[in-house]
């Protein structure tokens, strides 16, 4: 069984290729075109298939284990993916404008949001997580995570994304 708590944190290692490559995007030239896949990719991937795990299936049964919402860890980690929906709300707004320096400021401020909420993830809530959660417990996370994922498409789909956005800005893979 894959810990799905290692997949989360397999995810982050994924979506911070993106992260890269839109941190050396603010600092070249690039078409409008490469913030519709970045968006596409933050949209799809980091929000809907990665924080729904987060937000409806782990956050909710580590609450039942006694982890604080409210003032609490899960509450500061959901303000923050809601924090990120609205930067994309902006970039898409952004995008339609064609405002390439608005986008620039808008997706360094995403970029500086998800790295810090990634290392509270993977530093302070998930070893927690894992202290508090069961062989079954993670089991059944395991199998609402399936859930959530089309057979690995999804992720196969989008870190071919994220690998081209880098080789885009002229990172390495
Ligand atoms: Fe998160
Ligand atoms: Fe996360």
């Amino acid at each position: 069984m894959l810990d799905p708590i290692q997949e989360l944190m397999d995810e982050h290692r994924i979506i911070e290729k993106v992260l890269t490559a839109l941190t050396a995007a603010a600092h070249q030239e690039v078409p409008l075109e490469f913030y519709e896949r970045a968006v596409d990719f933050i949209a799809n991937f980091a929000d809907k298939c990665h924080h729904s795990k987060e937000e409806e299936r782990l956050f909710p049964v580590l609450e039942e284990k006694g982890i604080p919402r409210e003032s609490g860890p899960i509450g500061c980690m959901c303000d923050e993916h809601e924090i990120g929906r609205g930067h994309v709300q902006r970039m898409r707004e952004l995008i339609k404008e064609g405002d390439l320096t608005g986008l620039r400021r808008e997706s360094l401020e995403y970029v500086a949001l998800l790295k810090s909420h990634i290392q509270k993830e993977d530093n302070v809530l998930f070893p927690m997580g894992r202290g508090v959660l069961s062989k079954a417990e993670l089991e059944q996370l395991r199998v609402k995570f399936d859930e959530v994922e089309d057979g690995g498409q999804c992720h196969h789909h989008y870190n071919e994304m994220a690998e081209e956005l880098l080789a885009q800005v002229g990172l390495p893979v």
